[in-house]
């Protein structure tokens, strides 16, 4: 027997995601009788081959993609950080200089970090107070000696999306690699490689209903990169490592979901989040919604609300069995909201009080007014409790 789990509504969908019924009847065959392996030369293993091949196929169609510009990968993580470290090293002694922004996911921002402390120069570009770039400015910073430049597709905390294919295009012109991490897009938006001419781009299998552990880096042909794991000549000598075939053929059964459902899927889920977005600003006084609204992934909310911690809401929408997310992260005993509300200038009162609701397309409208029922009397409990309310707001 499996071990006693509790029904929750979960709408913590850009953290993981659940893994397709579908999914898992794709990857079963893998972990029993298929368990060559895909590199051998016995037709046991070539068996095994042409279904990883058929994955990245169906990743490739899914991106616009030629196939063979597919690299799997552990995880997005690992993308991010084969992307960057890969094109810093390929073109080290002649170029020495990265863009990326304030809001990046750690996959991004850490390794960037590094970069610098390897004596890479790094500009990190500011957002605006509805998390927006100034694209002037991000040509600008661009100059000879820039090896890469590297902007989320779509912020995992606010959904706000950027224009990646105008920032592509930028970059295309000035001769520069560009990189997307795309974690949070693909499988939610539409992207098509055929007209965005970006060079590297990270996904993550688990943020699309296949399972964790499992990721891709696309590589436009001709794009130059160091390998980042060394080893065998696995995935055309870009990534070393013996193929996860499960989880490949996982995230290609994923990607293939996908791209049948999303228009459909889209449309549903934007108005789910419309509703819990909608539904709760009309009952909670002094709440807001953090991010360009008509920027924004369909599935993702980030709603402040002023005076009180995220971290009690998200207690009591626990003991409700709700799986939410808030924006603050505990660095050294003290709550710090997140880098992304500050790098967007979100008044400390409204940043340390939101919360991300992230839907997917197991999500339904019960859940979503169950939600929108109970949020009020918890902001309204949680304002008596407050030191920080103003008189009269309570
Ligand atoms: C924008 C973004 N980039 C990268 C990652 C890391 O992906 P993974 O969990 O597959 O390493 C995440 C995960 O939360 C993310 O949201």
């Amino acid at each position: 027997m499996g071990p006693a789990v509790r029904k929750v509504i979960y709408l913590d969908n850009n953290a993981t995601t659940r893994v397709a019924p579908e999914v898992i009847e794709a990857m079963r065959p893998f972990f029993g009788e298929l368990y060559g392996n895909a590199s051998s030369m016995h037709s046991f293993g070539g068996q095994v081959r042409r279904h990883v091949e058929r994955a990245r196929e169906q990743v490739a169609a899914l991106l616009g993609a030629d196939p063979s510009e597919i690299v799997f990968t552990s995880c997005g993580t690992e993308s991010d950080n084969a992307a960057l470290r890969g094109t810093v090293e390929a073109l080290a002694g002649r170029k020495h200089h990265a863009v990326t922004t304030r809001v990046e996911h750690p996959a991004v921002l850490s390794t960037c970090r590094y970069l610098a402390n390897q004596g890479c120069r790094l500009t990190e570009l500011p957002v605006d107070r509805e998390g927006l770039l100034d694209l002037q400015l991000l040509e600008e910073m661009i100059t000879d000696d820039t090896a890469i430049v590297s902007v989320m597709w779509a912020n995992n905390e606010t959904g706000v999306v950027f224009p990646i294919e105008e920032i592509a295009a930028v970059c295309q012109r000035k001769g520069v690699v560009f990189h997307t991490d795309a974690v949070q897009v693909v499988g939610k938006l539409p992207v098509d490689l055929r007209r965005t001419p970006l060079d590297l781009l990270a996904l993550s299998g688990h943020k699309l209903h296949a399972p964790k552990g499992v990721g891709v880096l696309y590589v436009r042909k001709g794009t130059r990169l160091a390998p980042f794991v060394l080893g065998g000549h696995q995935e055309s000598g870009k990534r070393a490592g013996t193929e996860n075939v499960p989880y490949i053929v996982g995230l290609g059964a994923a990607a293939e979901l996908a791209a049948q459902y999303m228009r459909e899927e889209v449309t549903r889920v934007r108005a789910l989040r419309d509703r819990i977005e909608a539904g709760i600003l009309a009952n909670c006084p002094d709440s807001h919604v953090n991010g360009r609204r008509d920027r924004r992934l369909p599935n993702t909310a980030n709603i402040g609300f002023e005076f009180v911690e995220g971290e009690s809401i998200l207690l009591m929408l626990d003991e409700l069995g709700v799986c939410a997310s808030s924006g603050s992260a505990c660095t050294s005993g003290s709550l710090e909201p997140s880098h992304v509300l500050r790098a967007m200038g979100v008044p400390f009162t409204a940043a340390h009080g939101s919360i991300r609701f992230s839907l997917s397309r197991y999500n339904t409208q019960d859940e979503i007014d169950f939600v929108v029922e109970h949020m009020p009397p918890i902001i309204h409990r949680l304002r008596e409790l407050s030191p920080f309310v103003p008189k009269g707001k309570a």
